[in-house]
């Protein structure tokens, strides 16, 4: 079965050679064209209709278009993967902050296929801060943006803001098309733990952690993507979890354990990204603890190690692998993990570094191993730095 691309169109004169972008593309892919009403005003629907074979639907909710094949819900699933090419300042800014005023940016927001945007403007406008900002946002949101050129504008200005040559984008689009097809941990049953944990000091009061469970949800639902089981062991989080995936929610770090060990023996790959409290309140009391003369002193206790545990139990098959955040000597404390909690790898990030952390979309982590030197990554999304765990587990997983 063919391919589907949907080339999302707005308006600036760079349109003309997304023409022969879709003339090219319509050769190997089912394509669907739309367009902004600006980008109609820069070039006809009829020259893509005539390229592709399909209808370029006109506005959201208008008589003369099949409502249920052209909708912006059946665009927005239907796509494998969406080229938006050019995308003006206004459009970038639009998705930035989630508006949706046509078919267009609408589809944008109720896709969840991968996006491959092209910026293309006026120089001034792709450097003002405004638009800087926004494009980091989207690309911290997992949007792959393709890098303008330099050169001479059609505004006569010279400078960055020229849409990169049809066959840059082509072998961009198809490189995304080749990793969002990829369906190499079919048949795995892949573990995830996200989130904080919370234990109870009395029935009104908590102790927990800023794990916002970004990281893990993300690996989840990249991992499911790429065809593996999912099992998502979640502390309280604010996010949804990723469709097709077994949610498992918990609160505090003895429910965790208990759903970890009632998955663990079939389980290929588990991922511990959660952040266990490491200590409980030695007594959660029955009612809330009322305000009195003079200091309050709580006593904790150890609460289980997870991962040690796993560490202690899995099997030969069976990969593991933890997360470490330090605030002080990363990878002494890492290593230190990694061997004592028995992890097949682990991956660590320090809470000083710019752009990683709790909350962030991003983040800058050093991978570790029993016998390999550690690998440094650089700034990414927690997206990007999902894909790359999977394929270094994936490769861990091969060889057990
Ligand atoms: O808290 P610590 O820095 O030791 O966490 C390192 C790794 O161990 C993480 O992967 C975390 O999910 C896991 N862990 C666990 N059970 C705990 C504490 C941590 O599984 N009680």
């Amino acid at each position: 079965m063919k391919k589907k691309i949907l080339v999302a169109i707005s308006g600036g004169i760079a349109v003309y050679k997304v023409a022969q972008l879709v003339s090219n593309l319509s050769k190997k892919y089912e394509i669907q064209v739309i367009m902004t009403k600006h980008a109609r005003a820069f070039m006809s629907p009829l020259t893509f209709e005539a390229l592709t074979g399909r209808a370029v639907p006109k506005a959201m909710f208008t008589p003369d278009v099949h409502y249920d094949q052209i909708s912006h819900i059946h665009l927005a699933k239907w796509a494998d993967i969406i080229i938006i090419a050019p995308a003006t300042a206004n459009l970038i800014a639009k998705m930035a902050h989630g508006l949706a005023d046509d078919l267009l940016s609408t589809t944008m927001l109720a896709t969840r296929s991968p996006i491959l945007l092209c910026p293309a403007m006026n120089t001034n406008m792709l450097n003002h801060q405004a638009t800087v900002a926004n494009l980091e946002l989207l690309q911290n949101r997992g949007i792959h943006i393709l890098e303008s050129e330099r050169g001479l504008l059609a505004c006569g200005d010279f400078g960055s803001g020229k849409l990169p040559e049809v066959s840059i984008i082509q072998e961009t689009a198809e490189k995304l098309l080749e990793i969002n097809q990829k369906q190499d941990l079919t048949g795995l049953e892949i573990t995830v733990t996200a989130g904080p944990t919370q234990e109870a000091l009395d029935p009104v009061r908590f102790i927990t952690n800023h794990s916002s469970g970004i990281m893990g949800y993300s690996i989840a639902e990249a991992a499911q993507a790429r065809g593996a089981t999912v099992n998502l062991i979640s502390g309280p989080t604010n996010i949804t979890a990723p469709p097709g995936v077994s949610l498992i929610k918990v609160i505090s770090a003895r429910d965790m354990f208990d759903a970890v060990q009632s998955v663990f023996s079939e389980t290929d790959i588990l991922i511990k990204a959660a952040a266990v409290a490491d200590y409980r309140p030695t007594e959660t009391f029955r009612n809330k603890i009322k305000k009195q003369e003079g200091d309050l002193q709580v006593k904790f206790v150890r609460n289980p190690d997870i991962l040690a545990w796993a560490g202690e139990h899995k099997q030969a098959h069976q990969v593991l692998c933890g997360f470490a955040m330090e605030t002080e000597d990363l990878l002494d404390n890492a290593k230190a993990k990694l061997q004592k909690k028995n992890c097949d790898m682990l991956v660590a990030n320090s809470l000083r570094d710019e752009g990683a952390g709790f909350g962030a979309t991003t983040n800058v982590a050093t991978l570790l191993w029993p016998n390999q030197e550690p690998k440094a990554l650089t700034l990414m999304s927690k997206k990007d730095l999902s894909e790359l765990i999977l394929d270094e587990l994936l490769k861990i997983k091969k060889v057990k």
